[in-house]
């Protein structure tokens, strides 16, 4: 049911808040300050775990910022609306996610980018101002938002341009809209929207979480013909054939060879398509290395933190990032073969 009577007035409710690096979360009373224009407060209805929060929270220096309540996957019921909100009313079921969709600016225009240049990034506030709507009951100290959503809480403040509507007891529980914020969203839209792989290829996908699992499903839906699975964790075998991958390599278990040898051997010569999804330098090196030679394609999700998002909740997009990465790789490649090619020749043939 939702509260009418609370419009306009700050709520005071539990959350979860990151004091201290690594330490346990703390629940304790806090304040949600009514939204201000272009804001929605939201009642939530369930918060999922992604592996970013723990990234944060184990995380002691800037970007990190404490205290702090982390969680960026939920479902939620607007309470309140700001100013100006015309998108979203009270009573609606939403689900927010952590990058913006402005509308109007270049990026949110563009078939090929999402990363909203009108509403960039802001950490520890809220995008339009800096500042957050969280406070501790019993002192008033400020308390960080995360990610512009903060879904560790009973009760949150989101711009409306980081929230997409869904409809209320739809198709989908609202235990698993939540993971539409970003796990989901970020793998299928991977696999379907940026990568776009080709009906009949060959995926790699290392690591088999909420994000290589939803690549896996991308790679399905877009009809690849071999997905292999790799994970640590030989759990992962049986949910990972559930949900598409047709062999399973786990690394501990491959005979003195390295992933990429194994994946090689399977393919030929190398997936069309590896996706990273474990976060990990060494693991994007081995995906790197297990990639086709000839037209080669590596996804490397975490670089592609901003794939996923709000258009790909309510319509898969595209975006830029992809080159970026290429154009940074190769300018690096260069860069350090003619440092070491005119070191070579004037100083140590000279
Ligand atoms: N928009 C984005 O780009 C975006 C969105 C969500 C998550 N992420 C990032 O993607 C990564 C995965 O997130 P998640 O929520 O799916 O994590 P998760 O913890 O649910 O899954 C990670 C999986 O990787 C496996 N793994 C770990 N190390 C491995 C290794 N060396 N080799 C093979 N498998 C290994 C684990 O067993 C686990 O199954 C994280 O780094 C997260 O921060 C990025
Ligand atoms: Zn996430
Ligand atoms: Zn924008």
């Amino acid at each position: 049911m939702v509260e009418q009577s609370t419009a306009n007035k700050p709520i005071r409710c539990k959350a979860a808040v990151s004091k201290v690096a690594g330490e346990p979360l703390e629940m304790t009373e806090v304040v949600v300050a009514p939204p201000r224009a272009h804001e929605v407060r939201i009642r939530i209805l369930c918060t999922s775990l992604c592996h970013t929060d723990v990234t944060f929270w184990r995380m002691k220096d800037f970007p990190a910022m404490y205290p702090s309540i982390l969680g960026h996957e939920a479902t939620g019921v607007v309470e309140s609306v700001g100013d100006e909100v015309v998108e979203v009313a009270v009573g609606d079921t939403v689900v927010p996610v952590f990058s913006a969709q402005c509308g109007d600016c270049a990026d949110c225009l563009s078939d090929r980018s999402n990363i909203c240049s009108g509403l960039p990034y802001r950490p520890g506030g809220m995008p339009r101002d800096g500042t957050t709507r969280f406070s501790f009951a019993a002192t008033g100290e400020p308390i960080h938002n995360f990610l512009s959503v903060s879904s560790f809480t009973e009760y949150t403040v989101v711009d409306v341009a980081h929230l997409v509507r869904i409809e209320p007891g739809g198709l989908i529980p609202h235990e698993m809209a939540c993971l539409l914020s970003c796990g989901v969203s970020t793998g299928v839209g991977a696999a379907w929207k940026v990568a776009a792989v080709e009906p009949g290829s060959s995926v790699a996908v290392f690591g088999l979480g909420a994000v290589g699992l939803a690549v896996t499903q991308g790679c399905r839906m877009r009809g690849a013909k071999r997905i292999i699975g790799v994970d640590l964790n030989p759990e992962k075998r049986e949910i990972g054939k559930r949900l598409g991958i047709t062999d399973f390599i786990d690394p501990n278990d491959v005979e003195g060879r390295t992933v990429s040898e194994v994946i090689k051997e399977m393919t030929g010569s190398g997936a069309d398509y590896c996706f990273e999804c474990t976060g990990s330098t060494p693991v994007m090196a081995e995906a790197f290395m297990s990639s086709r030679t000839v037209g080669m394609h590596v996804s490397h999700v975490t670089v592609w933190q901003t794939i996923v998002q709000r258009q790909q909740v309510a319509k898969i997009t595209d975006r830029r990032f992809f080159f970026f990465f290429f154009f940074f790789f190769f300018f690096f490649f260069f860069f350090f073969f003619f440092f070491f090619f005119f070191f070579f020749f004037f100083v140590v043939i000279a």
